[in-house]
């Protein structure tokens, strides 16, 4: 009952907001402007598509900032309660396969779109990249997401804290099961960098990043993007290592040291693109100076916004 009338109220609060961008919009100067490229949203852990306070709000800000402008934020379900359940419990390639054959059926998108992946929402999207061309991903941005995986799950925000104690619990001891690989969505991206059941069992992570063998498909295919744009949050308190952010990781038999993407093998044998990519100029690193997700509304407009117009 209580977030039935919150959200009314959020909505009315929206439309309210709304109304002066509708003026300005329909001014002289705003139709002059070409068509803006599409947007698609990809949420993070224990996120939903359409939160008020994060994703929902986001979306109207970006709405508001780039007037015409399409904005598909991805449910991943058939409602939002499925949708922030997915997220935890099904698995990484089905909700990829699941995007792709949304963006594929969506007409507004045929001409191109970019994208926004908000924590592991960053590499999923990624993925979307790699592994379905059509229609085509142009700019790509990673806002905390965790190219490299995770090893360590030391806080979650909110009230999914509980979940998460238990989800830590088992990633500790069984990450590469094929049980927990199957139906745990944060063990798809568990990197152990202490032996080499990573490389030979994680059912998303390895694959997508070419950890078994190079695939030329995915490598074609993400060199497709215009830009790759990486954001690092630089007081993250939650992604371990934090270097993940920017593609980079423990050294391979330890955990302690970390290396960039540029010192890593990945790079060095250019198994993905990426090195290609860094000389062609379309990886793109920035750094916000907050915790996991958290940046104020001006770093946005600044930094990020300029990608989308
Ligand atoms: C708008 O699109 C036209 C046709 O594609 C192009 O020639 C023109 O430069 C664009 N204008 C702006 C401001 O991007
Ligand atoms: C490479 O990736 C493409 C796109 O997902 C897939 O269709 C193909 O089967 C993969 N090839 C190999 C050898 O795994």
């Amino acid at each position: 009952m209580f977030s039935i009338s919150f959200r009314m109220a959020a909505v009315l609060l929206g439309l309210l907001l709304a109304a002066p961008v509708l003026q300005v919009s329909s001014g002289p100067v705003r139709v002059a402007r070409n068509a803006t490229v599409p947007l698609v949203l990809w949420h993070g852990m224990g996120d939903s598509c359409c939160n008020p306070f994060s994703m929902g709000a986001l979306k109207k800000i970006i709405e508001e900032e780039i007037p015409g402008i399409y904005v598909l934020s991805l449910m991943i379900g058939k409602n939002v309660v499925e949708d922030e359940e997915n997220g935890f419990l099904l698995d990484v390639n089905t909700q990829v396969s699941m995007v792709c054959r949304q963006l594929a059926q969506d007409p507004k998108l045929q001409g191109g779109f970019n994208a926004m992946g908000f924590s592991q929402g960053a590499q999923f999207l990624r993925a979307v990249a790699q592994r379905c061309p059509s229609p085509p991903m142009r700019t790509l941005i990673s806002v905390g997401g965790q190219h490299q995986g995770v090893y360590g799950l030391p806080r979650c925000l909110g009230e999914t804290s509980k979940i998460c104690n238990i989800i830590r619990e088992v990633l500790s001891r069984a990450a590469y099961s094929d049980l927990v690989q199957k139906h745990l969505v944060q063990a798809q991206y568990w990197h152990d960098p202490l032996n080499d059941l990573y490389r030979k069992y994680s059912l998303f992570l390895a694959d997508i990043n070419q950890e078994r063998a190079v695939n030329e498909t995915y490598k074609k295919n993400l060199q497709q993007l215009e830009k790759f744009v990486m954001v690092k949050f630089l007081r993250d308190t939650v992604v371990d290592p934090v270097d993940s952010e920017w593609f980079g990781f423990l050294k391979a038999g330890q955990a302690k040291e970390t290396e960039t993407l540029q010192e890593s093998v990945l790079y060095k044998e250019d198994r993905l693109g990426l090195a290609a990519m860094d000389k062609a100029g379309k990886l793109v690193f920035l750094s916000a100076d907050g915790d996991h997700l958290q940046f104020p509304e001006g770093w946005f407009h600044k930094n990020l916004l300029p990608f989308l117009r």
